[in-house]
């Protein structure tokens, strides 16, 4: 595996410390000294995060991301060490929103957001993502108008009941599906587009990140979207506002051209797309979500 940790025998104490917190059980103490065997370490960083004594390294697993916009605190919060009040209200205040001011977003705030969405967990730690950068408006609507001509295609399909039966016979009813649910509202915002010039995709956001996973990934698409969660959160801190704009996710997933000219490669999938920018929307207080009720097991 390449990222074998490196344990540095002077500095060890042989303390266990790391062996107790490897999930591969990669590590063993031989003489006293921890000592990494065979080749089932996934790079988790666990025993560095561990190790008191720092005699723990892994080559190109950086612990400092270089963030330029926030200070990096290297120490470990144990639970129940961050304030849940100020968590929940983090996650309670971002909003999905739809109003941009015109301002660019700085390409280092930008970097930073996709630095910290690569500290979400991944499946079997493959870190597979891919993060493309949107950073100007001029690039944001270049891709807005690639999305468009998609659903303008899908439109002309969607409302042929030829191409609905035809699709239906052969590919089952998520034509007719699309038809019934999107298609007016669809028309409307690409008239909106083309008559004012009014971006119900974007919603005149200067910036975007698209988050994708590499096909080789145990699960890409998870991955992808933990990763997004991160962004959205790290935003709104930063002073961003933020939107998942699963149209394009869309697009992108039915055409492949529209995925290959924006640079996405072919072993790779985007799995969301987030428009950043400064909102231009203000709110007094969080929204409400629908009290459910979780199923117990007897
Ligand atoms: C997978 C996904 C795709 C979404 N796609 C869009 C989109 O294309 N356009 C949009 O305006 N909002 C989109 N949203 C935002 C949702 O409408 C929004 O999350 C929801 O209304 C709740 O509002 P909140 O995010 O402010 O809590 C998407 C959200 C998710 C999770």
């Amino acid at each position: 595996m390449a990222h074998l940790p490196h344990i540095d025998q002077q500095r060890c104490s042989g303390c266990g410390l790391c062996l107790s917190v490897c999930p591969e059980q990669a590590i063993r103490l031989v003489d006293g000294k921890a000592e990494v065997g065979g080749d089932s370490c996934m790079g988790c960083g666990h025993c560095q995060a561990a190790c008191a004594l720092q005699a723990v390294r892994l080559a190109d697993m950086p612990v400092e991301l270089g963030l330029r916009h926030v200070s990096e605190r290297l120490e470990w919060l144990a639970p129940g060490r961050f304030d849940a009040a100020d968590l929940v209200q983090l996650l309670r205040s971002r909003r999905s929103v739809r109003t941009f001011q015109p301002r660019e977003v700085p390409l280092s705030l930008l970097e930073d957001l996709v630095k910290i969405g690569s500290t979400a967990p991944s499946g079997t730690n493959s870190q597979a993502w891919t993060f493309t950068i949107l950073k100007n408006r001029r690039q944001v609507e270049w891709l807005g108008g690639l999305t468009a001509a998609f659903f303008r295609r899908l439109n002309r399909r969607a409302a042929n009941p030829l191409w609905r039966l035809a699709a239906r016979l052969f590919a089952g009813d998520s034509l007719g599906r699309y038809y019934r649910r999107h298609h007016d509202s669809v028309a409307q915002g690409l008239a909106a587009w083309e008559e004012r010039g009014e971006d119900r995709l974007f919603h005149g956001a200067p910036a975007a990140i698209l988050v994708g996973g590499e096909s080789w990934a145990s699960c890409p698409a998870e991955d992808a979207l933990l990763a997004a969660g991160h962004i959205l959160l790290a935003a709104h801190s930063l002073g961003l506002s933020t939107c998942l704009i699963g149209f394009v996710v869309e697009a992108m997933r039915h055409d492949r051209r529209l995925a290959q000219e924006v640079g996405i490669g072919r072993h790779e999938q985007i799995y969301a797309v987030v428009a950043v920018g400064y909102g231009a929307e203000k709110y007094h207080g969080v929204a409400g979500r629908r009290l459910l009720t979780p199923r117990y097991l007897p």
